[in-house]
């Protein structure tokens, strides 16, 4: 990164007193946090799925707060408005929001965001994709080679955009190179910083561990609000983050799919789930391809045995048909609760630490059942960070 003599990169025009005086009523740090209602459960941003109907249904269940899916800032601000009108949907229940998109060019950038107006509370920034398509859209954590770009992405909002922005970034193998990171992230211009604590190569079958201790480092060196993304399972261990890394919110994505009840502590039957979201549908037009993984992940564990009814799932379009699956599931699985009663006090766990919920019960997907000690999931790994990040406290 260039930077001038006194220590500030080139591409900063404007001091932040300067900016303070374009923008007196924009929130900073924690007066946005605050502004948000200090929100500790949070919604990822999920590509076609954390979409307004989803965002609507996880905060009925205690999300404070929600991402909405990342939009491309260059397909956002085409002159025909399809790609936008499709993706960013919202209403009044739809707050606190944060928008996310992905970005390589900073004027792009801005326009694509002006367009959200004041309709969200920040738009963030994804370096985080670590998909082979960001790879070849050079975006996501694919820019995590290119702190220039980066920081100019971040500065072009903060300088110029009527709200706050925020960035979700992944961490490196080395610590010391996370938290100079995220300093630069910050010294740009973001006001909130949410680091998924998994390396970019940590994906598909090499997910593994989010580092906690790594977040932990972060949320130490930085002045602005820090949200903890990675190795949430139950509601319990939502706690248990805050208490390891110190940060003010935790962030959920896969397991918020099987379980939009995750961040209220409930422990619910999937259909009840599924049809509490369906209703939503009938308010709020939905894409019937998001639809239907939002069914295929929460009866994650019932369609292997109800495989008639998946082939109907697999070709639902309409409304009507998703519902009536629902209700044929429903009922099967009702008769399968009656007949073995469930007791959510007197939950048993494995070996690995995981809980065993009946099928028709909402719960985290175990990535890799074939091996869990190598799980994203494990909850003796899991547990042992915690312990190791507590006694490092006390
Ligand atoms: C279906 C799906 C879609 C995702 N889409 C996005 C996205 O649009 N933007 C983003 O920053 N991360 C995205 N992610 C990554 C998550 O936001 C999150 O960082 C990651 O899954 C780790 O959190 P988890 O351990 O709670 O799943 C996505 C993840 C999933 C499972």
């Amino acid at each position: 990164m260039t930077v001038s003599d006194n220590n500030t990169p080139g591409h900063f025009t404007m001091t932040e007193d300067e900016i303070i005086a374009k923008f007196p009523n924009r929130l900073r740090g924690y007066e946005l946090f605050r502004k948000m209602g200090s929100p500790r459960h949070i919604v990822a941003p999920m590509v076609d799925q954390s979409e307004l109907a989803w965002r609507i249904l996880s905060r009925r269940y205690n999300a404070t707060l929600c991402y909405t899916p990342m939009f491309h800032a260059k397909s956002f601000c085409d002159p025909k408005p399809r790609y936008r009108n499709e993706q960013w949907q919202t209403n009044q229940e739809d707050r606190p929001v944060i928008v996310q998109f992905c970005a390589n060019d900073p004027d792009i950038l801005l326009k694509a965001a002006s367009l959200v107006g004041t309709d969200a509370d920040a738009v963030d920034l994804n370096l985080g994709c670590p998909q082979h398509i960001a790879k070849r859209g050079h975006y996501g954590s694919f820019l995590m080679e290119d702190w220039d770009l980066i920081s100019r992405l971040i500065r072009k909002l903060h300088e110029n955009l009527e709200i706050p922005v925020t960035a979700k970034i992944r961490v490196y193998p080395e610590v010391e190179k996370t938290v100079e990171y995220a300093k630069m992230v910050e010294a740009a211009g973001a006001q909130i910083i949410t680091v998924h604590g998994r390396l970019r190569e940590q994906k598909g079958h090499k997910t593994g561990l989010a580092d906690w201790n790594k977040i932990k480092a972060v949320k130490e060196a930085v002045k602005v609000p820090v949200f903890a993304n990675g190795n949430i399972l139950y509601y319990e261990d939502i706690q248990r983050c805050i208490d390891a890394t110190g940060v003010d919110g935790v962030m959920s994505a896969e397991t918020n799919l099987y379980n939009p009840a995750i961040f209220s502590g409930k422990v619910l039957p999937s259909w009840q789930m599924a049809e509490e979201y369906l209703g939503i549908c009938k308010q709020v037009p939905t894409n019937p391809s998001y639809i239907r993984a939002h069914m295929f992940k929460l009866f994650r564990y019932s369609l292997p045995i109800h495989t008639d009814l998946r082939e109907q799932l697999v070709t639902a379009r309409e409304l009507s048909e998703f519902c009536d699956v629902v209700a044929l599931l429903k009922e099967r699985l009702m008769e399968e609760a009656a007949a073995n009663p469930f007791d959510p006090d007197n939950v048993q766990t494995d070996e690995f630490g995981y809980r065993k919920y009946p099928h028709w019960i909402c719960q985290p997907a175990l990535r890799f059942e074939h091996d869990k000690l190598h799980s994203s999931s494990n909850r003796l790994l899991n547990e042992a960070y915690m312990d190791k990040a507590k006694q490092e406290k006390t």
